[in-house]
């Protein structure tokens, strides 16, 4: 296959993999783009000499910049045996869940101009990331949370936090809207805690704790961590359902998948683990602030994603430290 691949906010976490991934995998082309809002070009610096990936620092709000866009995939598209849209773009880290206005544009607005864009230049699929902040504060039943369960949102009334969550989940509504209508295929994915070997921007509660053990010894963490466990997936794993859901049309239907790992482990022994493969003996932890509406268990039920692709994550949560603490050294 010769697929071409749209991809926004490319230089992300989720998007730089996707690139590498395609590539590597010979899939096809990558047109992507991202303004450099939490990322820079070096995360696509083994890529970006290849003919087959062309970036634009372009905002996803910028009406002429997107309309450049769809130009250029008009134009192309007929060279390709499908083409594919990836909205990876967003305003994402955790400090920034509490600026409703931002992930509003970006989030809600961007998601669906880019939606619009697919449509019009008739293209194949639209992947839609979503989050598992959706499920709130109804995150943990035994056998993990499916994507059908009703949900328990924490609202206004509680944290402004929520709004992330409750901008992601309209998005689905968007996604499944234009499936419905016959508009293109597509689905949203409710990624949980995913990381990388390089996140560049430190602010999840991994590469937190790395960073902190290297280069303190010690680790503050939120009263919340006493007792709080998560999932976490790699970005190899999470990009990897991406292309796994790309190649079956039937499971393009509008709706909703999770990707997660079921490996749960609570943030103590998170702590624990990262130092000992640092070598470090107990480390000092202390404990500063408190979040609300902070479930303290996030399992997800992977099972709709793997019926319906035979997609599995690979990379254990040790293998991925291994690869964190790997890269911290040789860089
Ligand atoms: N990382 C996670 O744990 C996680 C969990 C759940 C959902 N998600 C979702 O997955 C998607 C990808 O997330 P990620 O982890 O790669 O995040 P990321 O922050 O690494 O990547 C997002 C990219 O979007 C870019 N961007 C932001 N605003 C933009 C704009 N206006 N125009 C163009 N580019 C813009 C950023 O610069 C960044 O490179 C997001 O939709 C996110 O909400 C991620």
């Amino acid at each position: 296959m010769n697929n071409l691949y749209v991809i926004s906010g490319v230089t992300g976490m989720t998007g730089n993999e996707l690139v590498r991934q395609i590539l590597g995998g010979n899939k096809g082309s990558v047109v992507g783009f991202d303004n450099f809002f939490c990322s820079s070009i070096d995360t696509v610096e083994d890529c970006i000499d290849d003919p087959r990936f062309e970036f634009f620092q372009y905002d996803i709000n910028n009406a002429a910049q997107m309309a450049e866009i769809e130009y250029k995939i008009q134009k192309m598209k007929k060279d390709f045996d499908k083409v594919f849209y990836i909205n990876c773009a967003a305003v994402v880290h955790t400090e920034y869940f509490y600026h409703v206005n931002t992930t509003f544009d970006t989030n809600l607005l961007g998601m669906r101009t880019f939606l619009n864009q697919a449509i019009a230049v008739g293209a194949d699929a639209y992947i839609n990331c979503s989050t598992s902040e959706v499920y709130s504060m109804q995150s943990f039943k035994e056998g993990g949370v499916k994507e059908s369960d009703f949900l328990l949102m924490s609202d206004a009334e509680h944290s402004q936090r929520t709004s992330y969550a409750t901008g992601k989940l309209l998005t689905e509504f968007f996604m499944k809207d234009a499936v419905d209508n016959g508009q293109i295929k597509g689905a949203s994915l409710r990624f949980a805690n995913v990381y990388s070997k390089n996140e560049r921007f430190a602010k999840h509660i991994l590469p937190h704790i790395v960073n902190s053990l290297i280069n303190d010894g010690k680790v503050v963490l939120l009263e919340n961590s006493k007792i709080n466990k998560r999932t976490f997936l790699h970005n190899i794993d999470s990009c990897d359902a991406v292309l796994h859901l790309l190649e079956h049309e039937d499971a393009l239907d509008g709706s909703v998948y999770n990707v997660a790992t079921e490996e749960e482990i609570s943030i103590l022994d998170l702590v624990a683990l990262v130092a000992d493969k640092l070598g470090i003996k107990d480390p000092e932890i202390t404990f500063e602030g408190y979040r609300e509406s902070d479930p303290v268990r996030r399992v997800l039920s992977t099972e709709k994603l793997r019926t319906r692709t035979g997609w599995a994550p690979k990379i254990t949560l040790s293998e991925g430290i291994d690869m964190i603490v790997d890269f911290r050294k040789n860089s």
